[in-house]
C-alpha cells in the first residue's frame, strides 16, 4: 500500500481516493508518525502531502530524512517537495510571481515518474513559495515559465518532487503521474478492490465478535444501511433498529422498509417521537439540542434492548473522513458543531465498537453497498444529519413547525430529482427561519414563514460550494411551496460557501 503523510493540505484526501482508484490501497497518516512505525507498516511507498506553512518558517513541519534511507521511493507534492528540498540543503523562497491555478510544465528530461506524458502538460497549481535551489545529487525534470524546478528528483535516492498537483482533476495526466508513481516506481500490487474489501472485512468481523450479538441502529441512510448488511453477511446474531425519533424526514421510515425488503434485514421499529419532542421542548439553542438528541438516543437504546440481552457490540456507520478529522493534529470542524451519529453510546452501554467502513470514502461505501445488493435509492440519498430536522428548525421544535419543513423538505427534493440533479448534488434542504414577513395573496395581505433553501456540492462534506441550480427549477421549488403550504409566503436561497458557512444552519 502507499502512505500519504499529511502536512494539512486541502487536497491530502484526494491523493489518497486517486491512488486508490488506480487500485492500490492508501491510507493518510500524520507528517509526525514515528520512522520506525512508518517502516514497520512496510508501504510501497510514501506521498508528502502539500500544506498550508512556508518550509523556511521556523517550526514548519518537516519529513523525518531518514525516510530517504529506508529505500522507499517518496514523492513529495507541493510544500512535500519544498519540505524535503529545505531540509536537505536546498533553497526555498517566497515567489515573486505566485502560482495559482492553470499552468503550462515542461518536461525537459526524461524520468519514469513522466513516461507516457507529452513534453507539455497542463497543470493545477497552487502555491506561493517556489524551488529556488535544489538539494546537493537533485536533477530538474521539468519547469513552468515562472518556476525553474517544477519537477525534480534525487538520483540516487528514489525521491521526486512536483510543485504542482497530480491529484487535481485539473491536471492533464494527473492520474498517470501517480499511476507512474505507484505502479512503476513503488511497484505495488494492484489488488485493493471492493469485492476483496467486502470478503476480508467479514472475515474480521467473524475473528472479532464470535459467537456474539451485535446492535446496529439504522437510521435509513447510506452508511449505515452498508455496515448493516456487511455486518449481517458476516455473523448471525445482528439486531438493527431504527429510531423514529420525530426528526425525521417525510416518508423515511420507508427506505428503512425498503432495505429490510430487498436485504432481508430484520429491523426493530422503536417510535420515539414524543419523547424526543417533549426534551426539546422550548430550546432553541443549537448546542443544546445537539446534546439532548444525543442523549435520550442512548436513553431509547437502553429502554429498547433489555441489560440481560444486550448484544456486546455495536456497528457503526463511521467513515474515512471522519478517522482523518478526528486525527489530533486536524479537524477544527469537530469542535465546531458537536457531530452524533450514536457516538455516546458505547461508554454509557458498555458495548464494543465495530466500525467496518472506517476505511472507506462516501464513494467506495456506495460500491460495496451496490455489491452488497443495497438498492440504489437508498445508496444515492443525501446524507442527513443524526439530530435530524431539529438542527434545520430554527428556533424552538415544535409538532407544527416540523410538519411544515417536512412538507418543504419533500418538496425541494422532489423537484431536484424531476429535474435530474439530485444525484448531481452533495446534499440539498430546507430551514424554516423564526422569522415572518410580509407577502401579497389575493389581494390579500399575508404575515407568515420564510425557508431557505440550501443546495451544495461537495466531494466529502468537509468544504462545500454553493450549487447553481438553473433558475426554472428554483422558480418551480418555489412557486410549489408557496402554492401548497398555507404558512410560508416567502422562499429564499442560501449561496454562502463552506466555510465561512457550514452545510446545516445550526
Ligand atoms: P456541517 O453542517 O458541519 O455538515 O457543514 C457537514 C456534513 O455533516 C452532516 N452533519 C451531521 N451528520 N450527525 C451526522 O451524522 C450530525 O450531528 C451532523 N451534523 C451535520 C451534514 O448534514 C453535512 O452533510
Amino acid at each position: 500500500h502507499i502512505i500519504v503523510l499529511d502536512f494539512g493540505s486541502q487536497y491530502t484526501q484526494l491523493i489518497a481516493r486517486r491512488v486508490r482508484e488506480i487500485g492500490v490501497y492508501c491510507e493518510i497518516l500524520p507528517y509526525s508518525m514515528s520512522i520506525d512505525e512508518l517502516v514497520e507498516r512496510n508501504p510501497s511507498g510514501v506521498v508528502l502531502s502539500g500544506g498550508p506553512r512556508s518550509a523556511y518558517e521556523p517550526g514548519a513541519p518537516m519529513p523525518d530524512l531518514r525516510l530517504l534511507k529506508s529505500g522507499i521511493p517518496v514523492l513529495g507534492i507541493c510544500y512535500g517537495m519544498q519540505a524535503l528540498v529545505h531540509a536537505l540543503g536546498g533553497k526555498v523562497a517566497r515567489a515573486s510571481h505566485e502560482e495559482y491555478g492553470p499552468r503550462t510544465v515542461m518536461i525537459i528530461r526524461r524520468n519514469p515518474i513522466f513516461e507516457g506524458l507529452r513534453r507539455k502538460i497542463r497543470v493545477w497549481m497552487s502555491h506561493a513559495d517556489y524551488v529556488k535551489k535544489l538539494p546537493p545529487g537533485w536533477k530538474v525534470i521539468a519547469r513552468t515559465e515562472t518556476c525553474p524546478f517544477a519537477a525534480a528528483h534525487d538520483r540516487n535516492a528514489r525521491v521526486f518532487g512536483v510543485q504542482f498537483h497530480p491529484e487535481v482533476s485539473h491536471t492533464d495526466s494527473g492520474t498517470r503521474v501517480l499511476r507512474n508513481f505507484v505502479l512503476s516506481i513503488c511497484k505495488a500490487p494492484r489488488n485493493w478492490t471492493m469485492k476483496s474489501f467486502i470478503q476480508s472485512t467479514i472475515d474480521n468481523i467473524r475473528r472479532e465478535v464470535g459467537e456474539e450479538g451485535v446492535l446496529c441502529a439504522i437510521s435509513g441512510g447510506v452508511d449505515s444501511s452498508v455496515t448493516a448488511v456487511l455486518v449481517d453477511r458476516a455473523i448471525p446474531r445482528l439486531t438493527c433498529i431504527h429510531v423514529d425519533n420525530g426528526l425525521m424526514r417525510k416518508n423515511e421510515s420507508k427506505a428503512v422498509k425498503l432495505l429490510a425488503r430487498t436485504t432481508g434485514l430484520k429491523v426493530r421499529y422503536v417510535h420515539a417521537a414524543s419523547r424526543f419532542l417533549s426534551k426539546l421542548r422550548g430550546v432553541t439553542d443549537p448546542e443544546a439540542k445537539r446534546r439532548i438528541i444525543g442523549r435520550e438516543f442512548i436513553r431509547v437504546f437502553e429502554d429498547s434492548v433489555p441489560k440481560h440481552r444486550r448484544p456486546k457490540f455495536l456497528a457503526q456507520g463511521t467513515l474515512y473522513p471522519d478517522v482523518i478529522e478526528s486525527m489530533a493534529h486536524r479537524g477544527p470542524s469537530s469542535t465546531i458543531k458537536s457531530h452524533h451519529n450514536v457516538g455516546g453510546l458505547p461508554r454509557r452501554m458498555r458495548l464494543r465498537l465495530i466500525e467496518p467502513l472506517r476505511d472507506l470514502f462516501k464513494d467506495e461505501v456506495r460500491e460495496v453497498g451496490k455489491l452488497l445488493g443495497v438498492p440504489d435509492e437508498i445508496l444515492h440519498r443525501h446524507p442527513f444529519p443524526g439530530p435530524g430536522l431539529a438542527v434545520r428548525i430554527i428556533g424552538e421544535v415544535t409538532k407544527a413547525r416540523l410538519r411544515v419543513l417536512r412538507e418543504v423538505d419533500w418538496i425541494v427534493v422532489d423537484e431536484l430529482k424531476r429535474a435530474g440533479l439530485y444525484e448531481h448534488i452533495w446534499q440539498a434542504l430546507a430551514v424554516l427561519l423564526p422569522v415572518r414577513t410580509v407577502g401579497v395573496m389575493g389581494d390579500r395581505r399575508t404575515y407568515r414563514s420564510v425557508v431557505a433553501i440550501r443546495a451544495v456540492t461537495s466531494r466529502d462534506g468537509m468544504t462545500a460550494d454553493w450549487a447553481r441550480i438553473p433558475e426554472s427549477v428554483l422558480e418551480k421549488m418555489a412557486t410549489r411551496i408557496i402554492n401548497s403550504i398555507e404558512q410560508v409566503n416567502r422562499v429564499v436561497y442560501d449561496i454562502t460557501p463552506k466555510p465561512p458557512g457550514t452545510i446545516e444552519w445550526e
